[in-house]
């Protein structure tokens, strides 16, 4: 893999207010994005994820920190970076409200030193895919809250950006719209780096190469989302068995160092089998005995938390420190 590094945030700090009303947004943020990987920024409420990618786009400059993007220390470089940066804020905030979707993508293209011309194809077929195409001659202050965000979305993406921060990506978006972005994310992982944020923990876990869990501006956990999910709980799976006569594998799974048997009932020519897997590659040590007494599992669940619960026990985990 490429693992060119596209950002780097390090230390990021931001105080809003002063004395008593202080509130510390970010404390002490650091993390690095690499060339073509899907980044995500998972918190909950207040966490400190807008005042981050805000930061990343110097619209709220750090108390302290560093910020590199395609290697060029930001701010200074901020002018030259930011054409090749695609950007959706919060509540599609940056769009024009008296402006139409076509004069709002036509006007941040502009900025990005793109013209129209060579933005209209990908504005059409953006707004074609996120089912907005009727609508590019409408005032954006017109729209619906997801039709807005939809409209954002295309501004972000119609010049081809090789950054993308998509704040809040799902904001308002309806079910069917929630696929087709998810399938179009991935798409832009080819050609782009992204770096998203959403409430949506099961789309952030099906879509992100890496996440990045902060909490009251802390980072309380990073990794792939089965690095997170193996650092709170262990691989638990139950098996439905089909077995000859009376076979003995039960006692050699028991010696099995880090393999627990959570729950077993035994039937005439079935057995159902919980198993928890301190490491999951012991699952090759249980087939092993499977084979050797000729037992076959005819059916294999997955019993692992749900990423809901990894998710609350970072956060909890965090907040009893
Ligand atoms: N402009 C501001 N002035 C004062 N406080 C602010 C400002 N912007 C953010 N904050 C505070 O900073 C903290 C972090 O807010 P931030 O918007 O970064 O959270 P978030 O992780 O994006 O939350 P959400 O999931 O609700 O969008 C909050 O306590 C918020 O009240
Ligand atoms: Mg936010």
């Amino acid at each position: 893999m490429d693992d060119k590094i596209v950002l780097k945030a390090e230390n990021l700090e931001k105080t809003f207010g002063t004395g008593k009303r202080a509130v510390k947004a970010v404390d002490g943020v650091s993390f690095t994005v690499r060339e073509k990987e899907i980044f995500a920024l998972l918190g909950p409420n207040g966490a400190g994820k807008t005042t981050t990618v805000k930061m990343l786009l110097n619209l709220v400059s750090p108390d302290k920190g560093n910020i590199q993007i395609f290697g060029k220390d930001m701010p200074e470089a901020q002018r030259e970076v930011m054409k090749e940066v695609g950007t959706l804020l919060e509540g599609s905030r940056n769009l024009y409200w008296h402006m139409t979707v076509r004069e709002n993508v036509y006007y941040f293209a502009n900025l990005r030193g793109k013209s129209a011309k060579e933005v209209k194809d990908d504005m059409e077929m953006w707004a074609e895919r996120l089912r907005l195409q009727d609508k590019l001659e409408e005032e954006v202050g017109k729209l619906s809250r997801g039709m807005q965000q939809k409209a954002a979305i295309i501004c972000a993406l119609a010049t081809k950006p090789k950054l993308l921060i998509l704040d809040e990506l799902l904001l308002g978006l309806d079910i069917i719209t929630r696929f087709e972005v998810e399938k179009l994310v991935k798409e832009l992982k080819e050609i782009s780096t992204l770096i998203i944020s959403s409430h949506d923990l099961r789309f952030i876990e099906k879509v992100s190469d890496r996440i990045l869990i902060i909490n009251k501006g802390k980072v309380v956990a990073e990794g792939t989302a089965s690095e997170l999910r193996h650092k709170i709980s262990y691989a638990k799976y139950r098996f439905t068995l089909r077995k000859n006569e009376e076979s003995q594998y039960l006692e050699e799974l028991k010696s099995i160092r880090g393999v627990e048997i959570s729950f077993y009932e035994g039937n005439i020519d079935t057995d159902i089998l919980e198993l928890t897997f301190e490491r999951p590659e012991l699952i090759y040590d249980v087939f092993d005995i499977f084979r050797k007494f000729s037992v076959i599992p005819v059916e294999i669940d997955n019993l692992g938390e749900p990423f809901e619960e990894i998710f609350k026990s970072f956060v909890e985990g965090g907040e009893n420190k």
